[in-house]
């Protein structure tokens, strides 16, 4: 997935913070800043493909409304969002990347109110971590857990204590992701949205409060109607999942990765499904075209 970074002068991974590009490393960042003490900050992750942002528009569209429902001051116009983005990749090269983007309330005396202050930016980028062959043809492990998390999903924030430890619990029992379920219906994953396959039907659960309404999640929506897959959000219970043909999880950084087994039970025939094939194939197909220019 990630090509060679053409040129040894350009940087494989920057971070700009402060008004400055700098390598993410040395990025500093004061400890009073209310990121680091409440968690009090938005972020986007977005990729970038041969140096061309993708998607970039509902992206900033999203870090628009988080910010909004948190009452965190957007510090940047659209436009200076753009070119400050657009100059990170270009200034790392053409190689698959990964964008990272936070705005924080700012630094302040710690009190829990709102102080009025100037918000805190901190972008980077790193090279796209691919996805091994072998993981496409074997598909992920998964398992259900009960999504402990607040009723502000929607928004998304850097309070991901809930999202960390409940990732965690998929890694002890050695598996790659945890789908999370309220009440005995699902959400979403811990860092991922969910779809299940019923009868050659794509489902996943309606954008809410209870779910990050991703940004994977919805091209893949639109995708799949223009393969001809018929797609609806609905409510899905723990009975459904466990009974799905397939299931798959999105997300930016993985765009559709098919999900074989769940709490240690097969999902459909054990392996990856025609459906998510199909959907891989039309979302890569997509992202060659971002490559060459194509699509943003
Ligand atoms: N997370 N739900 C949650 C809880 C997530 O953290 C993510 C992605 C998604 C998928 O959203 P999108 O398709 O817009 O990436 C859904 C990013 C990648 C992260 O935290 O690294």
């Amino acid at each position: 997935m990630n090509r060679p970074n053409p040129s040894h002068e350009q940087p494989l991974e920057l971070a700009w913070v402060g008004g400055e590009f700098v390598a993410p490393a040395a990025a500093k960042i004061s400890a009073l800043d209310r990121g680091f003490i409440f968690g009090d900050a938005v972020y986007e992750v977005i990729p970038a493909y041969g140096g061309n942002l993708f998607l970039l528009e509902p992206h900033l569209q999203r870090l628009e409304h988080s910010l909004e429902i948190t009452r965190i001051r957007n510090p940047f116009s659209h436009t200076e969002w753009r070119n400050l983005l657009a100059d990170l990749v270009a200034r790392c090269g053409d190689h698959d990347q990964s964008v990272y983007l936070q705005v924080t309330r700012g630094v302040a005396p710690r009190d829990h109110a709102f102080p009025d202050i100037e918000p805190t930016v901190f972008c980077m980028s790193r090279p796209m971590v691919g996805v091994s062959t072998e993981l496409l043809q074997q598909g992920l492990a998964a398992i259900t857990t009960e999504d402990i998390r607040w009723n502000y999903c929607h928004a998304k924030t850097t309070s991901l204590i809930a999202n960390v430890m409940l990732r965690q619990q998929a890694v002890d029992a050695s598996a790659d992701e945890a789908l999370l379920l309220r009440d005995g219906q699902l959400t979403e994953g811990a860092a991922s949205n969910v779809f299940i396959v019923v009868n050659g039907q794509l489902l996943t659960p309606p954008a809410g409060e209870q779910l990050l309404h991703g940004i994977t999640r919805e091209r893949i929506l639109e995708l799949a109607s223009k393969e001809g897959i018929p797609v609806a959000e609905q409510q899905i219970s723990e009975q459904q999942l466990r009974e799905a043909d397939e299931i798959c999880i999105s997300s930016s950084t993985k765009a559709i990765l098919p999900v074989t087994r769940l709490d240690g039970t097969a999902v459909g025939t054990g392996s990856p499904g025609p459906v998510w094939k199909a959907m891989w194939r039309a979302y890569q197909m997509e992202i060659e075209q971002v490559r060459r220019g194509a699509v943003g």
